[in-house]
């Protein structure tokens, strides 16, 4: 799709997110380590398990059958050696992922997945996984930008067959899309990404907080909190449930 059409992608961590990625007609569902933050109510990513990943990679998995199927590595579980990541990888894709996805310039671990048969999509920019080593949500690449082109070509080289690229300047989110051949998907990037991933909750507005680089397209945090409102008032005054409302 590089060069032709724009390559959507969407998070999705359950049954019910992964049927409406599906229904919509996402390209890329990926289940993200991000439901450390909007599922499990984390700070960060960091306390993700691989067992975490797993549970919703299966839920999902059920839904999904046209979109490809990303699962994230998660925190600790592919850092420690190319041992260690191709044996997490393996377990994402016998649960049911077609591609795992790792955050930074792993370039050994890329090989020997790809080599094995696993399909890596990296990630560069910021990595929300090292978070800490960039003292909080920053953007990347502002200064020295030809490092993350570099860092791009060589995680293609080694080959990654796509990589996210999160919160670095549009300029160059459009210089890296141009010096690789494999597509590049935006977050917090720009237009000039060949594809672009959000988060399920960020886009429907159930997040606590709407970041500069999501767009909330409907309210659902506030449409749900109204109907649950009128519930909860419903039972106490007696107006639900009826006697029509019975079985
Ligand atoms: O975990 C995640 O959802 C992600 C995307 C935001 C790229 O890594």
């Amino acid at each position: 799709m590089k060069g032709t059409e724009k390559i959507v992608c969407l998070t999705a961590y359950d049954a019910l997110s992964g049927a409406l990625a599906e229904a919509v007609g996402v390209d890329v569902v990926l289940v993200g380590d991000s439901l450390g933050n909007v599922i499990q109510g984390h700070d960060t990513t960091l306390p993700v398990t691989l067992d975490e990943v797993i549970y919703h990679l299966k839920m999902v998995r059920r839904q999904v059958s046209r979109a490809l199927l990303v699962a994230d590595l998660p925190f600790g579980t592919y850092g420690g050696s190319v041992q260690q990541a191709f044996d997490s990888a393996t377990l994402l894709m016998k649960a049911g992922a077609e591609a795992v996805k790792l955050e930074g310039p792993y370039f050994d671990e890329i090989r020997a997945l790809t080599k094995a048969g696993i399909p890596v999509m990296g990630h560069l920019g910021f990595t929300p996984q090292s978070v800490h080593v960039f003292g909080g949500h920053k953007v990347q690449g502002r200064e020295h930008g030809e490092v993350l082109i570099q860092a791009a070509q060589d995680l293609e080289a080694a080959g990654a067959f796509s990589m996210v690229l999160e919160l670095i300047p549009t300029s160059l989110a459009k210089s890296i899309s141009g010096a690789v051949s494999v597509p590049t998907i935006g977050i917090g990037a720009g237009p000039h990404c060949d594809g672009e991933v959000q988060v399920f909750h960020d886009l429907l507005g159930l997040a606590v907080k709407e970041y500069k680089h999501t767009k909330w397209y409907v309210l659902g945090r506030s449409i749900f909190e109204d109907a649950l409102t009128r519930y909860v008032a419903d039972v106490r005054t007696g107006k639900f449930p009826t006697e029509d409302d019975a079985s």
